[in-house]
């Protein structure tokens, strides 16, 4: 494990100031002793070079799986989005990383990326496909339903169900754009499938370089800590990050339910799912669901889905999507509502306008509103959105006596976001004076 560590830091071997090799390491693949394991193929990507000539270098790299490697022209596209000239190498040799990504007609992808009309030419058996539009859409869902017709038709429902949210969510919430000759144009989202017929198992990956859950869960509910947290809170029902946003989407009313049943269906049908948001990793297996924070980060979104197609398997797709609807509502009179009314959101500039400085009003609304909510038990939310002073006696006069109150839960209960870095400082020495 560590010598693939080492080989990995290697590889980034910078021969001129602008010029950039990257080698695609030796193993080029999720799992790790039979474990996925996101962090070593993450390393691979360095999303800090700009406006340098980048050689990707694929010849040493023997053993790759199809979904890692469509990472890497998301990885190409944002690079070229920065600046940076990028070019190939390739050996001849019928297996490994390069076979892989003519097999994908992966060396289509900056035609693909700035031509909205095409996509990847791909051997018909390994489908990658870029999504920016709906007959994107369209053409990822007609070619799954290729790719699976042999199978029970209430298994290709299935599939084609997940798939489309997963779409969806990446094309909704997932968006990133990038200038080619002046225009503004959008980077599209990836879908790659694989058939892995000795183990008669589908592998399909969608992943996109937008914003990530964590930041666009953010517009409805400010004060989410991490990223893994936020992926937990987005597979709830009803839980959506457009329930506050005054954007087009808006008046589709998202329902916020579409990762609920996605994540529903799959642990149904025993399936394996990954979400990477940012550093957060959330696993849905047949037995639980885990969580935890990655070394590194993925800037967007990735969603991995092995399924083993299991013969005789016996469900009905619409009498099993009504149940997870029902259950859905359930879930949401009984906790969505208490989650919502646990936090207290208090936002600066509403109350204080950008120029946070008046004590007296600080003070009223400390007591009219901050003490009561600790009363209450809830979380506070203080929100620093556009505010661009805060001197050190308006801070003190609203956070001094809460912070007093809970002494060392104040850590916990009280969540400071949005803050400019003098603010923040001044709220952490308030805190410390007032827990000592
Ligand atoms: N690819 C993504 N990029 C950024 N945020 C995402 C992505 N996928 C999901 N999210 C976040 O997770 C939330 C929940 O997703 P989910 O699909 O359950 O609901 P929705 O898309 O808001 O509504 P619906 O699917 O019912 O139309 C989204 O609203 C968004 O905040
Ligand atoms: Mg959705």
């Amino acid at each position: 494990m560590s010598e693939w560590i080492d080989q990995l830091q290697k590889i980034k071997e910078e021969i001129s100031p602008d010029k950039v090799i990257i080698k695609v390491p030796n193993h080029f693949i999720f799992k790790n002793h039979g474990v996925h394991d996101f962090d070593p193929i993450f390393r691979f990507f360095d999303w800090s070079i700009r406006d340098q000539q980048v050689t990707i270098d694929f010849t040493e790299c023997v053993t790759a799986n199809y979904q890692a490697l469509s990472l890497v022209v998301l990885y190409c596209w944002k690079l070229r989005g920065q600046g940076c000239r990028i070019s190939f190498e390739l050996s001849d040799d019928e297996r490994g990383a390069s076979e892989i990504w003519r097999r994908m007609g992966a060396q289509g992808l900056f035609h693909v990326s700035t031509d909205e009309k095409t996509n990847f030419r791909y051997n018909q058996f390994k489908p990658l496909l870029a999504v920016r539009n709906s007959a994107d859409f369209k053409r990822v869902i007609s070619t799954a339903e290729e790719y699976t017709k042999d199978f029970n038709v209430e298994y290709k429902n299935t599939l084609r169900h997940i798939l489309s949210e997963l779409i969806y969510n990446a094309q909704e919430h997932g968006l990133s754009h990038f200038y080619y000759r002046n225009e503004r144009k959008v980077v599209p989202s990836l879908v790659q499938f694989t058939w892995y017929q000795k183990r008669n198992e589908i592998h399909f990956i969608i992943a996109d370089i937008g914003v990530g859950i964590k930041e666009h869960l953010s517009n409805t509910y400010p004060g989410i800590e991490s990223d893994s947290e936020a992926i937990r809170m987005a597979i709830k029902p009803q839980v959506s990050g457009t329930f506050n946003l005054s954007d087009p989407y808006q008046s589709k009313n998202n329902a916020g339910v579409g990762l609920y049943i996605s994540t529903s269906i799959a642990k149904r049908l025993k399936a394996d799912m990954h979400i990477v948001s940012g550093n957060g990793l959330l696993h849905l297996s047949p037995r639980d669901v885990t969580t935890k924070e990655l070394e590194t980060n993925w800037p967007g979104t990735i969603v991995l889905v092995a399924v083993k197609l299991e013969a005789g398997v016996d469900f009905a797709f619409h009498s099993m999507m009504q149940e997870f609807r029902e259950a859905a509502m359930k879930e949401l009179e009984d906790s969505s509502k208490r989650e919502k009314n646990e936090k207290y959101h208090l936002s600066i500039e509403n109350y204080f306008g950008p120029y946070a400085e008046d004590k007296q009003a600080a003070i009223k609304v400390r007591d009219e509103r901050v003490l009561k909510h600790i009363a209450d038990g809830k979380t506070i939310i203080v929100d620093f959105n556009h505010v661009e002073t805060a001197p050190h006696s308006f801070l003190s006069a609203l956070l001094a006596t809460p912070v007093k109150r809970l002494g060392m839960l104040a850590y916990k209960k009280i969540k400071i976001i949005n803050a400019s870095p003098e603010i923040r400082e001044t709220v952490d020495y308030i805190f410390d004076e007032n827990t000592e």
